[in-house]
């Protein structure tokens, strides 16, 4: 219930799937397609596929394994891997199975800044090459699946371990987590998000790492605009896969007014809905510089773990591969707005 549930009744869950089917790929013939490539740039790494791995938090859930089980599979393919900040193994460990391959560290913004900047400070220790900040979570959606269970993993200690592994966020205990964890929730739920973020406080994130900065969850074109005007490097579009605004519009149906807001000025990476390799094809087509893939590399983490995520990956990476190449396109570059077209 808690990964495959969104908020409410869950209408932006169907619709994140609804605007990704209603655009349609017009495959074209008789193009040599016998040699293709999948591979693009993102801030300045060559990346073999228009793919990442999206921040999922709680993994402990799916599997015993959890976020190293994922970190391993992503490094076999060199997709990266986004960090939660609510992972269920600290971020030094994942990046220690994960040799060079690429990962970026996830922040929920706390409302405790030296916390924030010990996080940064530790994803860019760890070889982290981005810093995600996810901007739609400042309170968790109404989740009804949760609520019937009266569920929420953290409550059980679950989804904290970066936070137990902080030096700044130890400190702020009024006894180690061993003691008593309790307190250690009662801190993290006090602490963990600042519904009072505006734009303003970017500015304390930009003076404290040199990394570029990703916006997960903008929706708006004004939004997208912010984002460059704003100094950021990067933005998700992005509703979380519905669990937080239902009844919000479908993330692809956001992706066009976003793209056309930011004019190629920064990349646009996409996720919520993501199913298939023509799923990504689409999502290039539009204008995404690449894709995250969400829940079913969960659903493959509860399945098969290490082996689970990378059957995930690989399929979503042939699905796509193929998808191109039946498509008429070479390489990911001839992906564009003339390959597919909308239907209502
Ligand atoms: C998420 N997502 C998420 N996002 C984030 O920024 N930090 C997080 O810790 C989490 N945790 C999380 C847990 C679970 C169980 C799910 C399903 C999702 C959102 C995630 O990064 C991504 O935006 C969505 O999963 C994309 O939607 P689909 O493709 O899964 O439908």
């Amino acid at each position: 219930a808690y990964v495959a549930g969104g908020a409410g009744v869950e209408s932006t869950v169907d619709a994140n799937r609804r605007a990704l089917e209603r655009w349609r790929i017009i495959p074209r013939m008789l193009v040599d397609v016998s040699a293709r490539d999948t591979s693009i740039e993102l801030f300045g790494n060559r990346l073999p596929s228009p793919l990442l791995l999206a921040p999922i938090g709680v993994q402990e859930m799916a599997h015993e394994e959890a976020d190293i089980a994922a970190a391993r599979a992503a490094a076999e393919e060199g997709i990266p891997l986004i960090f939660s900040n609510q992972a269920s193994k600290p971020m030094e460990a994942c990046a220690q199975v994960m040799g060079d391959s690429p990962r970026w560290f996830q922040l929920y913004w706390s409302k405790s800044d030296e916390l924030n900047a010990s996080l940064v400070s530790r994803a860019q220790a760890c070889g982290c090459s981005a810093i995600v900040v996810t901007l739609d979570t400042t309170m968790l959606g109404w989740r009804i699946r949760d609520l019937d269970l009266a569920y929420l993993p953290f409550l059980r200690g679950k989804g904290l371990a970066q936070y137990l592994t902080d030096p700044v966020f130890l400190a702020s205990l009024p006894e180690p987590p061993e003691k008593n964890m309790m307190a250690a929730v009662q801190q993290f739920l006090t602490t963990y998000s600042q519904p009072s973020l505006t734009w303003k406080n970017l500015a304390f994130l930009r003076d404290h790492t040199s990394l570029p900065i990703v916006l997960k969850g903008i929706l708006h074109p004004d939004d997208g605009r912010k984002t460059v005007d704003y100094g950021m490097d990067g933005l998700i579009v992005s509703n979380h896969g519905g669990r937080q605004v239902d009844g919000a519009i479908g993330a692809f149906d956001a992706l066009p007014g976003v793209v056309q807001a930011i004019g190629g000025k920064i990349p646009v990476l996409f996720d919520s809905g993501i199913r298939g390799g023509a799923d990504v094809f689409k999502a290039v087509a539009l204008g995404a510089k690449a894709a995250c893939i969400g829940r079913p590399y969960v659903y493959g983490l509860a399945v098969g773990g290490q082996a689970g995520v990378r059957e995930v990956v690989l399929n979503m990476m042939a699905d796509f591969e193929l998808t191109m190449g039946l498509a008429g396109c070479i390489s990911v570059a001839e992906i564009t707005a003339e390959t597919i077209v909308r239907q209502d």
